[in-house]
């Protein structure tokens, strides 16, 4: 058993041998200080704005293991708030989203503006005349929100960096992710509802796998067989929505913990048809490939495979475009949220053709996302025993191979690395051991 101490949390993560403790996957202790000491302080994806357009919508969401409430006020300014009531701690809203007028909780009713304000109490002048203040028992809202390019970001932590120096040099790479195909600056929109369920895994599986595990990419060689992508070919042209032929793939991380995996096209840069088997979708990326490389230059020849902003959230920055959010419940159970993005301005027609194409390969009836869930689920299982905690996890690949000398920004490797999970949990690593954020090295 870890105690959570700095020292024991210096020793599960080694990474001058390059070996990091099972306890951190497995450990309930671990696991509650975590609850505090990353997700109580670091900036979490809560959601994003095309989910709640008009006042009085909402959208309930979790940051770490709690429940929180995103919603839209009648002056359209968007809120973040804990979803629990000040009298009792009843969960406020109990929908997965909707549209109203006011908050009301069920158990007493005492309800709530959608700014958050304490508005009515029941029999107040009767019961609470002169003791209650009701202008300081509104909802619990996040320390600091942010509306980035559309996507919902918080923290609970009013000393964590602004948004913007929080994902570093992430940022490009995330903005691949969230501006419009045709390179204007943001513009999607999330598809559809939201898919979630619930898998036996510790939630950093799935972190650790979005950083650029492309080690892995043989136990979907099964579903690359079959061909399920748009290109309707067998192979890894069957999968994804775009090759780089002759293009640079990159490994990069971040100080901040971030990580991600990226490729440079050749300077040729050319659209590589990819939706073989229907040309209308085919013509629209290729109009939006060609008009993003007269917009941004040499800077399109940046493609955004997948990516993992610290700490649970993590990118498809392609197809099947999409946020993915790995929601702590315990130290061997996480909810996977998968939020699919378009541009808001796509024909219905490739909006239709994307969904059935992500619903083909995500989620959990998702044909490719199936072989990862077995995977972080039995490695979970295989783990917890007394005599495999014993023995630590190996992280020793590509050690020494990044190196700063590269065309883009960050530490970037040309081979496939474990050096970005190494960054992650260092990250982490230091995240269990700072009392603050002030003692957290600012990157
Ligand atoms: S718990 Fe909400 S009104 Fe009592
Ligand atoms: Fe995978």
């Amino acid at each position: 058993m870890i105690e959570g101490t700095a020292g024991s949390y210096a020793s599960v993560v080694d990474l001058k041998a390059g070996t990091i403790a099972r306890d951190i996957f497995v450990d309930d202790a671990i696991y509650r200080d975590e609850l505090e000491q990353v997700f109580a302080r670091m900036w979490l994806f809560v959601g994003h704005e095309s989910q709640i357009p008009n006042p009085g919508d909402f959208f309930a969401s979790r940051m770490g293991a709690e429940s929180v409430i995103l919603c839209r006020d009648r002056e359209r300014h968007i809120h973040v708030f804990l979803n629990t009531c000040r009298h009792r701690g009843m969960k406020v809203c109990r929908y997965d989203e909707g549209n109203t007028p006011l908050l009301t909780c069920p158990y007493h009713a005492w309800s709530y503006s959608l700014d958050g304000k304490l508005a009515g109490v029941p029999m107040y002048n009767k019961l609470y005349d002169g003791v209650l203040d009701k202008s300081q028992w509104g909802l619990i809202e996040v320390a600091q929100m942010v509306n980035y390019k559309g996507t919902i970001w918080a923290t609970w932590d009013p000393a964590a960096p602004a948004f913007e120096d929080y994902l570093g040099g992430a940022k490009t790479h995330l903005d691949f992710t969230l501006d419009a195909r045709d390179g204007r600056e943001g513009g999607s929109e999330v598809l559809g509802g939201i898919q979630k369920w619930v898998v036996p895994s510790n939630w950093k599986f799935g972190a650790e796998n979005f950083l650029g595990d492309t080690y892995h990419n043989i136990s979907h060689r099964s579903v690359d067989l079959v061909g399920i992508g748009p290109s309707a070919l067998k192979g890894v042209r069957g999968r994804r929505d775009e090759e780089v032929p002759g293009g640079q793939e990159l490994w990069i991380s971040f100080a901040q913990g971030h990580g991600l995996h990226s490729a440079l096209r050749p300077e040729a840069n050319a659209y590589a048809r990819t939706f073989l088997d229907n040309d209308e979708v085919d013509d629209y990326f290729r109009a939006c490939f060609e008009a993003r490389k007269q917009r941004l230059g040499e800077r399109s020849r940046m493609v955004s495979r997948t990516g993992t902003i610290f700490p649970n959230t993590s990118y498809h920055g392609q197809q099947p475009r999409a946020l993915f959010v790995w929601h702590p419940h315990s130290a061997t159970s996480m909810e996977i949220w998968r939020f699919y993005l378009v541009d808001r301005d796509t024909p219905p027609a490739v909006k239709e053709f994307l969904r059935h194409y992500y619903m083909r390969y995500s989620g959990p009836g998702g044909m490719t996302e199936q072989d990862d869930m077995e995977n972080w689920n039995y490695a979970t299982a295989a783990s917890r025993g007394t005599i495999a905690r014993r023995h630590p996890y190996n992280y020793q690949q590509s050690v020494g191979a990044f190196s700063t000398d590269d065309p883009v920004p960050g530490n970037v490797s040309l081979q496939i690395t474990e050096e970005n999970a190494r960054n992650f949990y260092r990250r982490w690593r230091d995240c269990m051991i700072a009392p603050s954020w002030s003692d957290l090295q600012k990157p």
